[in-house]
């Protein structure tokens, strides 16, 4: 399996992944970010396929399909979301279907969304924690495979509680991923024709 990982943000799950062996074949951003930068400190390649607009204009199925694109041309048959800051249509899905992971930091199905720390400690809840799912275009909403909790502190912030949880999520989100590899998860067989491109894309 070759593996790519998806980022958005400050990489540090992606650096846990590196650090733990895991065989990380491309790692793709769809903006410049401090990921970008730690792939590169690792000799990993990566690439921006950036996103041009946060807006309503955006066209998620033509990104999604020239996402799949770009990974189908070099090769990748497994895809991890590691604090990837877009959501995937249809076009990516059907491409990679069963075959995309993805990590939150609460425990789904309780906190879908951006906003999964900030809205368990709105709730008041004394437990939260992580879980790793396989991703499916309802977002958050996919096969759960594996959860862990974490205790809420009385003074938790946003913040301080994000960073105890991303301290789980780096162990937990790669002995998943490397049980994968092991054959120990078994996921679908990997797409062998890479759909067409969907009308509109744009290259
Ligand atoms: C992680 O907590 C991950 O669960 C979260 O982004 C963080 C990435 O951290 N993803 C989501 O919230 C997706 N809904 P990192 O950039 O330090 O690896």
């Amino acid at each position: 399996m070759s593996l790519a990982v998806l980022v958005s943000g400050t990489g540090s799950i992606l650096d846990a992944m590196v650090d733990a062996g895991l065989p990380v074949a491309l790692v793709v951003s769809d903006r410049p970010c401090t990921a970008v930068s730690r792939a590169a400190g690792h000799d990993i390649e990566a690439v921006v396929v950036r996103r041009h607009s946060f807006g309503d204009d955006f066209d998620r199925d033509g990104y999604s399909s020239m996402l799949a694109d770009r990974l189908g041309e070099r090769g990748v048959t497994l895809v991890a979301m590691a604090g990837f800051g877009t959501i995937l249509g249809q076009p990516f899905h059907d491409r990679f279907a069963g075959r995309v992971l993805n990590t939150h930091p609460a425990l789904l199905p309780a906190f879908p969304g951006w906003h999964g720390v900030r809205d368990a400690l709105a709730a008041g809840v004394d437990v939260t924690g992580c879980t790793v799912h396989l991703a499916t275009l309802e977002v958050d909403a996919g096969p759960i495979l594996a959860q862990e909790e974490v205790a809420v502190r009385p003074d938790d912030d946003e913040s301080s509680l994000h960073e105890r949880i991303k301290v789980v999520e780096r162990r937990l989100y790669v002995d998943t991923l490397r049980a994968v590899l092991d054959g120990e998860i078994p996921l679908e067989p990997p797409a062998t024709e890479p759909e067409p491109a969907a009308e509109g894309a744009t290259p």
